[in-house]
């Protein structure tokens, strides 16, 4: 099948050198290309709003496990990297919600690749902070 613009692809720019992030942040990425999958394949509303739950408790999952890497690595915005997973969340369940109270498929598509957006924006914005300060504690690149 041809790669299509909904689909966002890893790649090694995405990695924040710390294998069991990477894995979690790669499976995370692959829920939310399959949930886009399902909205575009026009499937039925449970199952699109089964891969939302999901996301969701896996996205939970992921934040808890994160924060708590963090405060491990003394790691100096813990607290706002803590923040900022709380508003992602409930950007998360918003966006879902949303979905949920509507009936048309054009609706979810779009909100689906808000998921999307916000999710690699925290993972490009938040998550490569650490990178680069588990770098700096390393003193060199990558692992
Ligand atoms: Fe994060
Ligand atoms: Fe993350």
């Amino acid at each position: 099948m041809e790669k299509s613009e909904w689909e966002i692809a890893w790649s090694d720019c995405l990695s924040v050198g710390v294998a069991e992030m990477d894995e979690e942040h790669r499976q995370f990425i692959s829920r939310v290309n399959d949930l886009n999958k399902s909205i575009i394949g026009s499937e039925d509303k449970a199952t699109v709003e089964r891969m939302m739950d999901l996301m969701l408790m896996e996205a939970t999952h992921h934040f808890r496990h994160e924060q708590e890497l963090l405060a491990r690595w003394k790691y100096p915005d813990t607290a706002a990297h803590t923040t900022t997973h709380a508003q992602l969340a409930a950007q998360f369940a918003r966006v879902m919600k949303e979905i949920e109270e509507s009936d048309i498929s054009f609706v979810w598509a779009l909100k689906g690749l808000r998921l999307k957006q916000l999710l690699v924006e925290h993972l490009l914005k938040e998550d490569m902070k650490y990178r680069d300060f588990l770098r700096e504690q390393t003193g060199h690149a990558g692992q």
